[in-house]
């Protein structure tokens, strides 16, 4: 057997800092301190090489759901890795990937029956961008290539996503690779500078969607979005029924409506889907994150049977979905996926939240009081707390102070792990986190922030 036990904190940290270049990091301040490692997962808690414990307040970016190292789905992976690790779906099936498939077509919103893996959520945006253009050529409207997107949208880190993404500080650097996009307001920005208050924004949000759909909807073949949070834009709700007026506009100015689910979706804002909240039946639906509990690499792609029908035909014709990726449908991780969806159900996990839901919006109320926060978002159980150098202007700290990501920093020594969004302090625990242990957060965070702003 591979052992890595043998090698010591020093080892590791050596082989860390002259080999692995990590994610969204800047190497230089990742090279000035130890790096945290994480060697196991118990419950809510992360617990470190030393021994110490800390509460997963980011649920291991946004994917956990029921806690690290549940039995049950231990158990499930282990049980199929005894038949095997990996079969392909090119031009082969294997069970878990298909009972998946119907599970999901039988949980998602609206008419959505066809399911297309694929391994991130990236991945099932780029799958989601090229079925919704294709599907335009193969009914004959190929004058419909590009997309509708939001300002702070963010669906992922691959060409396409970006080419969909709205969030400067990413995707700027690349727009020479990019195709074009239509970009509508963030409906919550767009609700802040024209002094509206949020649960009166929808309609005025929805008519600067409506503006570009007039202009281009006969090039459009998509308007992609977050279902009511925009995520990694700084945790910013939608005004109460602008999805359900997008999904109107959608259907008048024929635009298909892609709901881009991979963060929202498993529960995260108190449904299963988001889309539920306001009836919204999308065309496409793309899920990550949560799909597997978060324990392995798994994503999907949902559509109705109408865009399905159009990739229908001999095989002449040239319409078939030329696509596919090596682990599509990994076995291990379909079989995660199907004993993380027995566990919403074991653990009662949606009729758990609401509870939970009150517990976080109590403990933001606090932070609130809080002479740096100038504003805290809630949709569920994700949520941002936004600092500034002062809250009564709304002026931002210098970006070189780094002040989200010191509070960050903070909060381990008081034995939780967060990750900012610039100066956004986000929350979003696995949805198995206790009452208590959101206040733990909470209290962690009130600390950090009295900490490094005072
Ligand atoms: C809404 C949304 N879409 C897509 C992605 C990309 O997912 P992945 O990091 O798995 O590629 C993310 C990641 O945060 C996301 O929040």
């Amino acid at each position: 057997m591979y052992d890595i036990s043998h090698f010591s904190k020093e080892q590791l940290a050596a082989f860390d800092l002259n080999h692995l270049w990590h994610p969204f990091t800047q190497m230089k301040e990742w090279s000035a301190q130890e790096p945290l490692f994480i060697v196991k997962g118990q419950g809510n808690y992360l617990i470190d090489v030393d021994g110490r414990h800390y509460l997963d307040g980011v649920s291991s970016l946004w994917a956990n759901i029921h806690g690290h190292c549940r039995a049950e789905i231990n158990e499930a992976i282990a049980q199929q890795l005894q038949n095997m690790a990996h079969s392909t779906l090119l031009g082969l099936s294997h069970p878990s990937a298909a009972v998946l498939a119907r599970r999901l077509a039988e949980l998602s919103p609206g008419d959505l029956k066809w399911v297309f893996y694929s391994e991130s959520g990236s991945t099932a945006v780029e799958i989601a961008l090229k079925i919704a253009f294709q599907y335009w050529q193969n009914v004959g409207k190929t004058e419909k290539h590009t997309f509708l997107c939001l300002k702070e949208g963010y669906h992922g880190d691959t060409l396409g996503s970006v080419s969909v993404g709205g969030i400067d500080l990413f995707h700027r650097i690349y727009s020479p690779m990019l195709f074009d996009s239509h970009k509508a307001p963030s409906p919550y920005l767009y609700c802040m500078e024209h002094a509206l208050p949020l649960d009166q924004g929808a309609e005025a949000c929805a008519k600067e969607v409506e503006k570009i759909l007039e202009r281009h909807h006969q090039e459009l073949a998509g308007f992609i979005l977050e279902p009511l949070v925009q995520g990694a834009g700084g945790i910013l709700p939608f005004p109460p029924g602008y999805l359900k007026k997008v999904e109107e506009l959608c259907r008048r100015y024929q635009v298909l409506l892609i709901a881009d689910e991979v963060a929202v979706g498993f529960g995260r804002t108190g449904t299963l889907f988001a889309c539920e909240q306001e009836q919204v039946a999308p065309d496409l639906l793309c899920v990550g994150k949560g799909l597997t509990g978060g324990y392995l690499p798994l994503a999907a792609t949902l559509c109705t049977d109408t865009i399905f029908q159009a990739f229908w035909d001999d095989y002449a014709k040239l319409k078939t979905f030329f696509h596919g990726h090596t682990y599509t449908g990994n076995p291990l991780a379909c079989t995660a996926a199907l004993a993380s969806l027995d566990l919403f159900e074991k653990d009662a996990v949606l009729d758990n939240l609401p509870a939970k839901i009150q517990r976080l919006a109590q403990g933001l109320q606090r932070l609130k009081t809080l002479p740096p926060v100038g504003d805290v978002r809630q949709m569920g159980l994700m949520a941002g707390v936004e600092l500034f150098q002062d809250a009564n202007t709304q002026t931002p700290y210098p970006l070189d102070q780094r002040v989200g990501h010191k509070v960050c920093m903070k909060v381990r020594d008081h034995g939780v792990i967060l990750r900012n969004l610039g100066d956004v302090i986000v929350f979003m625990p696995p949805l198995s986190i206790t009452a208590e242990q959101i206040d733990e957060i909470i209290l962690a965070v009130e600390k950090a922030i009295h900490e490094i702003c005072s």
